[in-house]
């Protein structure tokens, strides 16, 4: 299939219509990542989101809406609290986790949970307001980097789907918070840029975080990884990097030992933003290793090192 590139400006919405009658999803813009869109109610276009990815089956997307009364047509027994959360952080990167009102094929968990979202991106909004909640996983093969640009979608999707909307570089580059509000404690099962502080600031209670949680089904399977292994390490300035081929250093330091070196932000914000550019600009440019200065594992810093580990985590 030949795939288009868009703007991603409200003016071509209609394009991503003749993509659903052929069920076939969209790749479209979100502050956090772009994601590949199906509306919920297209249950095709739905399963070619797995097919297109080549996701575990077993694990079910996020849905994203554009207005509270989509909420409540699919969710309900949301705790008391949940109102001060969406007050605060929607339309933004924080996905709830609650009980469904109804089974959704792909969409709800086995234990008849949904997890939802309201994105702050003009454009997914309008694609919503035209098609209704869309289910959106990440733009990328499964198990590879997430997209934070259009040329990091075009890298994995070409070929795979109809339209790319070029929304330019995403805003925040990780995705969402995963807060899982179905049970009497809130849990984070995947940590974002709206952090644990900012989640207990607002709800007046203590928050659980569960990194390696086996109620987020997407959390057993391999994540993030580049061609390139990846090292975590504290001094990566010092590292030895004989025997490891091609080095991309990744740290606050010039590095003493020869190797390329992209200098690391003094901003959280700006490393989450970078962190998988920085992964899939090392397969690109075929390096075999990349070490990575660690990064404290506090605010966003924990929704980055989430990510790495699970980056070097390769079996
Ligand atoms: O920022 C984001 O959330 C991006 C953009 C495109 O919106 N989307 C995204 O979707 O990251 P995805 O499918 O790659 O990640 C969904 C995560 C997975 O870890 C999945 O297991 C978890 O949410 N999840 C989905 N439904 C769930 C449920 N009912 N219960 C627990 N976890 C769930
Ligand atoms: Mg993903």
């Amino acid at each position: 299939m030949d795939t288009r590139v868009l703007p991603a400006s409200t003016e071509y919405v209609q394009e991503a219509a003749k993509e659903f009658l052929r069920d076939t999803p969209v790749v479209v813009p979100t502050e956090t990542v772009y994601g590949l869109a199906a509306p919920i109610t297209n249950v095709g276009a739905v399963k070619n989101i797995y097919v297109i990815k080549g996701r575990p089956q077993d694990n079910p997307l996020i849905v994203h809406i554009a207005s509270y009364e989509q909420l409540n047509v699919l969710a309900t027994q949301l705790p008391g609290y949940a109102k001060y959360l969406l007050d605060a952080f929607w339309p933004g990167p924080l996905t709830i986790v609650v009980k469904a009102t109804r089974d959704i094929e792909h969409v709800t968990s086995q234990e008849g949970t949904i997890a939802i979202r309201m994105p702050a991106h003009p454009f997914i909004t309008a694609l919503i307001n035209a098609h209704g909640p869309l289910a959106a996983p990440s733009a990328n093969l499964s198990g590879k980097p997430s997209p934070t640009t259009a040329e990091h979608c075009l890298a994995d999707l070409n070929g795979l789907v109809g339209v790319v909307f070029d929304g330019g570089e995403v805003m925040h580059g990780v995705e969402s918070t995963v807060l899982d509000i179905s049970e009497e404690q809130p849990t984070i099962l995947r940590p974002g840029v709206i952090t644990q502080d900012m989640i207990e600031d607002v709800i007046k209670r203590p928050c659980r975080v569960r990194s390696e949680s086996k109620k987020s089904p997407g959390s057993r399977y391999a994540h993030y990884q580049p061609e390139a292994r990846v090292i975590i390490s504290d001094e990566p300035e010092t590292e030895d990097v004989q025997g490891l081929g091609r080095v991309l250093i990744i740290s606050k330091n010039t590095p003493i030992y020869p190797s390329t070196h992209i200098p690391l932000p003094e901003e959280q914000a700006d490393i989450a933003k970078h962190i998988y550019a920085w992964l899939r600009q090392a397969d690109n440019e075929g390096y075999d290793t990349v070490i990575i200065q660690t990064i404290t594992d506090t605010g966003i810093g924990a929704a980055v090192m989430d990510r790495l580990r699970r980056a070097a985590k390769h079996s």
